[in-house]
């Protein structure tokens, strides 16, 4: 990835700043604002009951980003996270805001021994890597025999999108059961994200209060501009429906796919 990357200045550049504005609005922010993938709790929630996540789960969070989802469910159910995150920026975020144990890891191959975690998530990622069977076989390979694991899966609904946002490859359902396959997954339950409680308002408050004190800070920056066009343009995409969100839940196959 190049420093023009508009992945870069995303998920690493404007990740990191949401420290800076977290610390002026309150750590009261910092979930909402950190909830890059998901948003909802409602999301979090339904994926955490699926996977049985409750009081000690050790959660890998592969693709952590700057690490809300993680901290919700270390708050809401006393499991015990460990964030994998390309993007340095965003790791440092996430120990910044929620003193997480964070690693800078791409999540196909993550430095983990088979079997070390009882639960693996990995939120609004699957769109971002081209080798989605890998990612997920990753994800498989560390959890431990009949561990769960779960993906929010932004899908393609159309043969092709008329604006591909540069970095994202979007799966349509055949390719997303086609990976989960190839990984040795089985997928148990789904449910489109349109079908749950959306963000409460005071979440969203905050979300965009952050955002907003990114946006005065910044605003004038090339890399500012280029990670706002990015989101913009995955905004349009799903307030079109040419692309849906999906939680899935998976499990490992009995007998597996040889990593
Ligand atoms: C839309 S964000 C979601 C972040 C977080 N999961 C959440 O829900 O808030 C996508 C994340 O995927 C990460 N990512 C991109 N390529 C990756 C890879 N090869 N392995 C793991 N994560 C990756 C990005 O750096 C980014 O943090």
């Amino acid at each position: 990835m190049s420093e023009q990357d508009p992945m870069v200045d995303e998920f690493d550049t404007v990740a990191s700043w949401t420290v800076e504005a977290v610390r002026g609005l309150g750590a009261d922010h910092a979930l909402p604002a950190a909830c890059r993938g998901s948003g909802s709790p409602a999301a979090l929630d339904w994926l955490a009951d699926a996977l049985g996540i409750g009081a000690g789960t050790h959660l890998l969070d592969s693709g952590a980003g700057v690490g809300g989802p993680a901290a919700y469910v270390a708050r809401e159910r006393g499991a015990r996270p460990v964030l994998a995150e390309p993007m340095a920026g965003a790791c440092w975020a996430a120990q910044q805001l929620f003193d997480s144990p964070v690693v800078v890891a791409d999540g196909l191959r993550l430095p983990f021994a088979d079997a070390t975690f009882d639960a693996a998530w990995s939120l609004g990622v699957l769109c971002t890597v081209e080798d989605k069977a890998t990612h997920l076989r990753e994800l498989r390979r560390a959890v431990r025999p009949g561990g769960g694991v779960g993906l929010l899966v932004y899908e393609r609904t159309v043969a092709e999108l008329p604006d591909q946002p540069e970095g994202n490859h979007f799966p349509d359902r055949a390719e997303l059961e086609a990976a989960v396959a190839a990984a040795g997954l089985r997928m148990v339950e789904e449910v489109p994200l349109a079908d749950l409680p959306g963000t409460p308002d005071d979440w969203q408050r905050a979300a965009d209060a952050v955002d907003d004190a990114v946006e005065r800070q910044h605003r004038d920056d090339p890399r500012w501009v280029r990670a706002h066009e990015q989101e913009d343009a995955i905004g349009d995409l799903i307030s079109r429906e040419l692309v849906v969100g999906v939680l899935v839940h998976c499990r490992a196959e009995a007998q597996g796919v040889p990593a």
